[in-house]
């Protein structure tokens, strides 16, 4: 396995790769493209929480006494707006207690860089808690980094990044940032376009999602 195997996790299930194709057809309507991108979010948000910690319990059935586990990390969401909504709607029914912190980032169309206009997280937080990132899209990179940046600000390290579509050049910037982080997708695509579009990609996640 290479080092970027380790970090990233490509899930080659069936039923990701149906929904993600659906994602990537251009004629697909915006709420039908809402709906696919919900089921998608469950999918992956799934499987980047398959290493959280459990702790033994009993449990009392019906026909008598078993075996069970609870959760025993803190875990946090960190949504990036507007399109990490979507994902983190889907995690919020799998985890309905769970802490939400929202970060606002808008990439500059023209320069790429992405700019903050919302975050407000805590001024500590447990150093053992599980963040995970949830942004649709990993394009240059520049939007997860700046949201990662946050929680490394923290001591928070071995983040978890969601995304459905990835961009290698994104990967690599992440990566450079902070290599202990830890990629759930459901797929690596070939590269960005001129105007940091990724290819094949999807198109604009959030205006696809949204409608507008
Ligand atoms: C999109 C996407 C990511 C970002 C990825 O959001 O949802 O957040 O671009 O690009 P990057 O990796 O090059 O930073 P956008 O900034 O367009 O905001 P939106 O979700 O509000 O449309
Ligand atoms: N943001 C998107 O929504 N799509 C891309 O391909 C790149 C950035």
């Amino acid at each position: 396995m290479t080092a970027t195997e380790t970090k990233v996790r490509v899930i080659e299930h069936p039923l990701v790769q149906k929904t993600l194709t659906r994602l990537r057809d251009l004629h697909t309507p915006s709420h039908e493209f809402r709906a696919l991108s919900q089921r998608l979010s469950y999918f992956l948000v799934y499987e980047s929480m398959k290493d959280l910690g459990v702790r033994n319990i009993g449990v009392e059935t019906p026909v008598g006494p078993g075996q069970g586990v609870e959760l025993t990390d803190y875990i946090i969401l960190a949504p990036v707006l507007r399109a990490g909504l979507i994902l983190a709607e889907a995690a919020q029914q799998l985890f309905p207690n769970v802490r939400i912190y929202h970060i606002g980032l808008k990439r500059d169309e023209e320069t790429l860089e992405a700019r903050s206009y919302y975050a407000k997280l805590p001024e500590s937080l447990p150093p053992d808690c599980r963040v995970f990132v949830l942004d649709p899209m990993l394009a240059t990179g520049g939007s997860s980094v700046a949201a990662l940046q946050l929680f490394a600000d923290l001591g928070i390290k071995g983040i978890n990044l969601v995304n459905f579509v990835c961009a290698p050049e994104g990967i690599a910037k992440v990566h450079k940032h902070f290599p202990d982080t830890r990629i759930t997708t459901a797929s690596i695509d070939e590269k960005l376009n001129e105007v940091g579009y990724i290819v094949p990609g999807l198109g604009d996640a959030g205006d696809r999602i949204f409608g507008t």
